[in-house]
């Protein structure tokens, strides 16, 4: 056992935060803070496919670099994408730009699971290449792994795209269960494969993307999700970093997010975040929540807010700040910069 040394990722305030232990300020990132509302990041993916960049080390390290170059935000998310693993095993998925990722031929039917493979280190050089590179960058701030989670990554496969309401993946979900299971299992090892090789090559965190699970209910999750999400958690706990589990519209799933085993309960703007600890129950960490449109509102609006979330953060067993979901393309970067130093001051201890 080797014990965390000061300026280490290890006693950074973020990861202090998710582990419910003291820190000096509420620390501060925002999901989808490198992308689509920097003008740097458009410049360097000019002529270049999203997922091509993301097998690009050197690119990736550049791009999760560029926010921490305006924001004072104490993490980076490692530069990829949820469908980037399920690309790795063969599966012809494309990022279709302003739709989201696309399936050529999408999942079905046992024939179709099949495919699906378990992804090996050997799938992924460039995450490993990647990763080693920012940690070497990064010195003291710790770096965030994820992986899409297996209800988010089937409703692209089966959907064969971006979907409102996701009824052709719960219909197969109610009504195949053998099937089901069969293809969250092999998404699960994905999953699993992906983040490990994060984790293997330094990542301080990971984060699960469960993103689009808000759709099901209580006893569907626990049912139909729960046991893979909770394999994905139990298969990490060994490395020792922490793990945040995070969906959207997930008021009614807190309990179960943080029974999956996750140490860190993401939670969107829905719910107020005092509730929200409350229900993700067992004196977890709570990250979020503030709604990504009101960052187009004026700074009035986004301080007053902001300011409103940290009062109901006061005496929680931890939080860490962030939106309630990921930061939309057309958000002003400065409010972003602004944002993250009042939340910083504000909570200064
Ligand atoms: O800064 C970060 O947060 C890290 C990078 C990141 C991306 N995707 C890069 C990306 C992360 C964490 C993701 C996860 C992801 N991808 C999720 C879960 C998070 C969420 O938003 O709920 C989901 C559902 C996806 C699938 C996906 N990929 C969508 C819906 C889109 C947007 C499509 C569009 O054009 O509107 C993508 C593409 C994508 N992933 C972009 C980026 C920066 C934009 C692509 C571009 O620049 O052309």
């Amino acid at each position: 056992m080797t014990h965390p040394q000061p300026n280490q990722p290890q006693s950074s305030p973020f990861v202090r935060a998710c582990r419910g232990e003291p820190v000096p300020y509420t620390p501060i990132w925002f999901m989808r803070q490198a992308g689509r509302s920097l003008p740097e990041y458009k410049r360097v993916r000019e002529g270049i496919a999203m997922l091509d960049s993301c097998t690009r080390p050197e690119l990736v390290t550049e791009i999760t670099l560029q926010p921490l170059r305006r924001y004072d935000v104490d993490a980076a998310i490692l530069y990829s994408d949820i469908v980037v693993p399920l690309r790795a095993v063969g599966v012809d998925v494309d990022i279709k730009p302003g739709i989201g990722p696309v399936v050529e031929r999408p999942i079905r039917a046992m024939s179709d699971v099949a495919r699906l493979r378990p992804l090996e280190p050997a799938d992924v050089p460039f995450i490993g290449e990647a990763v080693k590179s920012l940690v070497g960058e990064l010195g003291d701030k710790p770096l965030i792994g994820f992986a899409g989670g297996p209800f988010t990554l089937a409703s692209y496969l089966v959907e064969g795209g971006p979907s409102k309401n996701h009824d052709r993946t719960k219909a197969l979900m109610y009504g195949e269960p053998e099937l089901w299971h069969a293809l969250m299992s092999r998404l699960t090892d994905i999953a699993i494969g992906f983040l490990q090789a994060q984790i293997e090559a330094g990542a301080s965190a990971v984060q699960l993307f469960d993103s689009w699970v808000g759709v099901v209910s209580p006893e569907d999750y626990r049912q139909s999700i729960l046991p893979h999400t909770r394999r994905i958690f139990s298969s990490l706990a060994a490395f020792g970093v922490p793990r945040i589990h995070f969906g959207v519209g997930t008021g009614e799933l807190l309990g179960l997010l943080g029974e999956a085993g996750a140490d860190v309960v993401g939670v969107d703007w829905r719910i107020p975040l005092d509730e929200a600890a409350r229900r993700a129950g067992g004196g977890k960490t709570v990250q979020g929540n503030l709604d990504p449109s009101v960052l187009l509102a004026g700074w009035d609006v986004v301080e007053a807010r902001a300011r409103a979330i940290l009062d109901h953060a006061k005496g929680l067993p931890g939080h860490v700040f962030n939106l309630g979901h990921g930061v939309l393309p057309e958000t002003d970067p400065d409010v972003l910069a602004r944002l993250t130093d009042l939340v910083h001051e504000v909570t200064a201890r």
